[in-house]
């Protein structure tokens, strides 16, 4: 079956060739084509142009026609960090931050993610499931066509199996692509309190040869902070991850530049992620790299601290692409839309560089840059098409309001 979507009124960020991402000055252009068609067959996009070049249907018994109503079509977002295996919400702790006391606060009463772990323990894996999937549902409507989700609410084997589990349930009943990441180092459980080297072993030793055995993650993850895991943690980390084929995608620079940013680029890794707190050797870590930068604007937004230094990560010519950080202790939505208008708003992007951070570098922080990411022939036909906008830019300025109206994964409208 052939699919064709006529009467857009702009295709937005579409594609002659293969790019890996987009850096520096680059991030200023998208390719645009208005009033528009777009063709798709078994799930993939075959052609698309402007409506005076449409060479028509050859059979209509073998054509399926979505009309766009005069809205855009973009590429769906591709969201390259979430935690969004997590069992339950945490809006008490939400309500200790209002009333004074900040997120490192919270987590040394026995607060964040070692309150999530302790919920993550009682959890059965079925409603583990239903829930997650829910949530990844409400995403999917929300533009969302590719997303990596981590463990790390486990913190011991059990229960960083259960999460690693649901998300390999996840990519087999979802349409969407999934890459799944192993973040068992990413918090010290009580248990260990005073033999954080013990865990980490156990981490490094018990878990890593299971999961990969299982073949449950596509990358590897760990927190490297103060009160967490430090720099040598994260080398050791990631060394064992190489030895087993999985890359590092880490959590670093959060609240504090420890090293990690270094010793994660060291150490190949694809992202290094979070970076609201920058110093000169940060930036300077990235040189001669291919590593990407991820940045997540609601995690500032929503424990109020500062957001990253978009502006620099341009004028250095570093790569960089925008995700949710989907979690219940400091980013409890997945929603793209709003991380593109903070985009804008806070990280002061103009829509080009919004759009091509939140799509086709998303995507090579997932290592899906071939597929996904750009409207190109040959690209999975993950689409969102939009109500009537004036422009794209649109969709970031008006933040909040419900813009998409069809979401297309692999050729289908979805609707579950
Ligand atoms: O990316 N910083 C570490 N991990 C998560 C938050 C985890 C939590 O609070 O549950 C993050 O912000
Ligand atoms: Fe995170």
């Amino acid at each position: 079956m052939k699919i064709v979507i006529k009467n857009i009124s702009k295709l937005v960020q579409t594609e002659l060739k293969d790019i890996k991402y987009k850096a520096g000055n680059q991030m200023n252009s998208i390719n645009t084509i208005d009033d528009a068609y777009i063709e798709i067959e078994d799930g993939l996009i075959t052609n698309f142009g402007n409506m005076n070049e449409w060479k028509g249907i050859n059979d209509w018994n073998q054509t399926t026609i979505i009309d766009a109503e005069e809205g855009m079509v973009f590429p769906t977002y591709c969201d390259s960090h979430t935690h969004l295996v997590f069992p339950e919400s945490r809006e008490n702790e939400f309500n200790d931050r209002i009333n004074g006391l900040s997120y490192q606060e919270i987590a040394k009463n026995g607060g964040g993610i070692l309150n999530s772990a302790k919920k993550m323990q009682e959890i059965d894996e079925d409603k583990l499931f239903e829930e997650s999937y829910i949530r990844l549902k409400n995403l999917i409507h929300l533009g969302t066509g590719a997303i990596e989700i981590k463990s790390g609410y486990g913190l011991n084997l059990e229960s960083e199996l259960k999460i690693l589990r649901v998300i390999k349930k996840l990519k087999d009943k979802s349409p969407i692509t999934i890459k799944s990441t192993f973040l068992g180092a990413h918090a010290v459980p009580k248990e260990y309190k005073n033999n954080k080297k013990l865990y980490l072993e156990t981490v490094i030793n018990k878990m890593l040869p299971k999961i990969v055995e299982e073949k449950l993650a596509d990358y590897i993850d760990i927190f490297c902070e103060i009160g967490y895991f430090s720099s040598d943690d994260t080398i050791k980390l990631l060394q064992a991850g190489k030895q087993f084929g999985l890359r590092g995608k880490t959590h670093v620079n959060q609240f504090n530049s420890i090293g990690g940013v270094k010793a994660s680029i060291d150490n190949d890794a694809l992202s290094v992620d979070h970076l609201e707190t920058m110093r000169e050797e940060d930036f300077k870590a990235f040189k001669n790299s291919d590593c990407i930068a991820t940045l997540l604007p609601s995690c500032s937004f929503f424990l109020g601290i500062p957001y990253s230094p978009a502006q620099e990560f341009i004028k250095r010519n570093i790569p960089f692409n925008l995700a949710s950080d989907y979690n219940p202790g400091s980013s409890p939505s997945g929603d793209m839309n709003f991380i593109a208008s903070l985009g804008s708003i806070k990280l002061g992007l103009n829509a080009e560089q919004v759009i091509n951070s939140t799509t086709i570098n998303g995507a090579y922080a997932m290592q899906l840059n071939k597929e996904l990411g750009t409207i190109k022939v040959g690209k999975k036909a993950n689409l969102f098409i939009t109500k009537k906008i004036p422009s794209y830019h649109y969709l970031h300025y008006s933040f909040s309001e419900k813009l998409i109206s069809k979401v297309i994964i692999e050729g289908k409208e979805f609707k579950e």
